[in-house]
């Protein structure tokens, strides 16, 4: 198989984002009504699919779904955007996690509540059982951080019997401030580490985060960290500092996602042999983009 004929692949959450628009955030145990109210496919690594497939990617998802109607909404939306479903894993008995999007038209914030009952994570087992030959890049969105490192060792193992040209390059994001998280830093070629995970660490500013952090990953790999409307800035091997600024839109409108956008445009840049500059560059003009429109609708052109 041709290196261009393979695919992303993104492992993590997929949910149902309730998206509430109001005009300003509410008192609490007030009654307002919302300007516009939607159901949207979410979660990080279903995100992100959604932005490589925009951006022309080829590229899959795998986590968990319960079966049911939420289900087939998510489905037919990953269907919708050209995003390969067949590694999804049905859960029965189980129920699809849910989030409640506040999102405010003054600010742009959103706040996320959001809630998970008993939905398994990808497990090494499933993981097991994929043909990795289709794939020239793997995303883990940092979850069971502990069984993703074996999945990770299983794609290493691949690695070393094949040619360079054929091997899978491994990114994954660590975004929640969970200690059990950090155990992936020295498992990625690429890390994208947040800026609350950052501001954990008690770092306030990326580029402090990254010369603090770099020594957490493993040797040649690339350290990412964006910072809202700073934007993002990254450190390789050669230990300098590359940095984008953010790219505003003329209105903040939605930054759900962000996050995940810049992901996406940052992994495609590096796949397709841009330099870390070039990356980050894009990652912030579409992450930009994202954050003038509701949802993903017209942030490529
Ligand atoms: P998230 O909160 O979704 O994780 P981040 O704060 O990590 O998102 O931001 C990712 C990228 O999105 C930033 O590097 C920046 O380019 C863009 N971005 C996020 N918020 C804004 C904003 N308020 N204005 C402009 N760009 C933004
Ligand atoms: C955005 C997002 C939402 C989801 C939430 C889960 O980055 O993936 O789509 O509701 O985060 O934490």
């Amino acid at each position: 198989m041709e290196r261009t004929d393979k695919k992303i692949l993104c492992i993590g959450l997929v949910c149902l984002d309730i998206i509430n628009v109001v005009e300003k955030y509410p008192e609490e145990d007030t009654d307002s009504r919302c300007l516009s109210q939607r159901w949207q496919r979410g979660g990080n690594a279903s995100n992100s699919c959604t932005v490589l497939s925009l951006l022309g990617a080829p590229c899959a998802f795998m986590g968990s779904l319960a079966p049911g109607p939420v289900a087939d909404f998510l489905l037919n939306d990953f269907k919708v955007c050209e995003v390969d479903v067949s590694l999804v894993l049905e859960r029965s008995q189980c129920s699809v996690p849910v989030s409640v999007v506040i999102s405010s038209e003054t600010t742009g914030s959103r706040t996320i509540l959001h809630s998970n009952r008993n939905l398994p994570d990808v497990s090494v087992e499933d993981f097991s059982k994929l043909d990795l030959s289709q794939y020239h890049w793997i995303h883990w969105e940092g979850r069971n951080a502990e069984d993703q490192v074996k999945m990770i060792e299983k794609v290493k193992a691949y690695n070393r019997n094949e040619e360079k040209n054929n091997t899978i390059t491994i990114s994954v994001e660590i975004e929640k401030t969970r200690e059990t998280l950090y155990q992936l830093f020295p498992h990625g070629d690429v890390v994208f580490v947040s800026k609350d995970v950052a501001v954990q660490f008690g770092f306030q500013s990326a580029a402090s985060a990254l010369k603090g952090l770099y020594s957490r990953v493993r040797e040649g790999a690339v350290l990412v960290c964006a910072w809202a409307e700073k934007g993002a800035d990254a450190m390789g091997p050669d230990g300098v500092v590359v940095h984008s600024d953010a790219f505003p839109p003329e209105k903040l409108v939605d930054t759900l996602g962000a996050g995940d956008t810049f992901n996406a445009s940052v992994i495609l840049t590096l796949s397709r042999g841009g330099t870390l500059q070039e990356a980050l560059t894009f990652g912030c003009q579409i992450a930009g983009k994202k954050c003038g429109v509701h949802g993903y609708d017209g942030i490529v052109q």
